[in-house]
């Protein structure tokens, strides 16, 4: 076999390791090697069986190389900032008066709408390159902030340029049930309408979106029309998703369940009832610390998760509004504090089990086959992961095969100079 590229004495974690034991699936191999080829991993074991032949050799010397992690829940592309909100909240408000009351989501659809392509481009990638630096390579992108037809393409328009430039592999999904918009504030079934009729079909024939997702909630969208958009999506070959049980138990669980979905997001307030659903129907669970933190909410009883049977992956559910952060390993380590993950859980749910939430089979998973998206630390040991509260930074970064910067200077770089100025003026948030 005539590799391009060999990793070599790695601690290798694969996550495909056997059985339901956590530590056991961590699947750690202790002198390991990894082969690439053609973008994908083409070998994989002990470094003495390794093969001969490779082009280009890369000895990273007893550090754990872990599969890219996996982001399976973020609403990356947005204009503007809510930083006045965060100070609202912290003041007392609540998340769903401020949104009544003209802000929340609704502002951040007036910044999206107004935002140039280059400006939205360039956030997007400053946000994808910071999740990058920490290790992350595949990331779910919802739209959601433009709430009209060529809005809400334009978002997974931009979602995609971050594949086609190189920055991130990303798992795009409709999400145009976010809100209603404001100019149909009294017409909510033609909004329906023109999410079912007009954004889901368009989205999925232009191959944009890999999924479809609905905002479950009191102040959202009921069960009923949640069941009328999934069900399009679903017509529309589109895998299914939805927020469930933020801040209501609407019978979100047991809709997905029936629908076959891939994962129920946030799940604050679900029941017993619901988690069961969700476990016996393969639906994963998607916790969002970010989101529970800015909130101050009673985060979900993974515990209780996992007594029940129901796979646990963990997002950042990166946004303006209740999660502003980048930083996958900061949302493990939150997971396993308020939460009650496991260190190794907290591994896999941002590996394999995020790539299972996301219906992504060829990410989450060091084995052959695999996209060559792979990420080594400078540490021995995976539960660093969840360990260090923010700010773990990757050493190396490979996306299909091929080494990535991370450092800030070349993000700063990649950003470009025409855009930079606004950057400078707003930052990431
Ligand atoms: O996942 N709750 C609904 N959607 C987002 C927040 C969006 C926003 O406030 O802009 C969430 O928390
Ligand atoms: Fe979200």
């Amino acid at each position: 076999m005539s590799l391009e590229r060999l990793i070599r004495h790695a601690r290798v974690v694969t996550c495909a390791g056997p059985g339901p034991l956590a530590r056991a699936r961590l699947g750690i191999i202790d002198d390991g090697a990894i082969g690439i080829l053609g973008g994908r991993i083409a070998w994989v074991g002990p470094d003495h069986d390794r093969p001969r032949d490779a082009a280009e050799e890369c000895d990273v010397r007893g550090r754990i190389v872990l599969p890219g992690l996996v982001d399976p829940h973020t609403h990356l592309v947005f204009g503007g900032s809510r930083v006045d909100e965060l100070a609202r909240k912290m003041a007392g408000e609540d998340y769903r008066a401020i949104a009544a009351s003209g802000g929340g989501i609704a502002s951040t659809v007036r910044a999206t709408r107004a935002a140039s392509e280059a400006q939205l481009f360039a956030s997007a990638r400053a946000r994808a390159l910071a999740m990058r630096s920490c290790g992350t390579t595949t990331v779910e992108v919802k739209s959601g902030y433009g709430l009209r037809l060529e809005d809400e393409l334009r978002l997974l328009e931009t979602a995609r340029r971050l594949d086609d430039t190189g920055i991130v592999n990303t798992r795009r999904t409709l999400l145009g049930a976010h809100a209603i918009p404001p100019e149909l504030r009294d017409d909510r079934a033609g909004y329906l309408a023109e999410v079912t009729g007009a954004m889901v079909p368009a989205a999925a024939a232009a191959g944009l979106a890999h999924a479809c997702d609905v905002y479950l909630d009191e102040g959202a969208f009921s069960l009923e029309e949640a069941r009328r958009v999934l069900v399009a999506a679903r017509a529309h070959g589109l895998g299914v998703k939805a927020h469930i049980g933020q801040f209501a138990d609407l019978g979100g669980a047991q809709l997905l369940a029936e629908l076959g979905g891939l994962s129920g997001d946030h799940l604050e307030a679900v029941s017993d009832e619901g988690l069961r659903a969700m476990a016996q129907a393969g639906v994963r669970a998607v916790l969002l610390p970010g989101a529970w933190t800015t909130l101050r909410q009673a985060p979900p009883d993974a515990r209780r998760m996992r007594a029940l049977g129901v796979s646990i992956a963990v997002g950042t559910d990166c946004n303006p509004g209740t999660s502003p952060t980048t930083d996958l390993p900061l949302c493990a380590a939150l997971a396993v504090r308020d939460a009650g993950l496991t260190m190794e859980e907290a591994v896999l749910a941002v590996t394999v089990e995020a790539a299972r939430a996301l219906g992504a089979p060829d990410v989450g998973q060091v084995a052959v086959g695999m996209r060559a998206d792979l990420v080594c630390y400078d540490h021995d040991d995976p539960r660093v992961l969840a360990y260090a509260v923010g700010g773990l930074r990757a050493r190396f970064v490979w996306l299909a095969g091929h080494r990535v910067p991370t450092a800030d200077s070349d993000i700063a770089h990649a950003v470009g100079s025409e855009t930079l100025e606004d950057l400078n003026r707003h930052g990431l948030w």
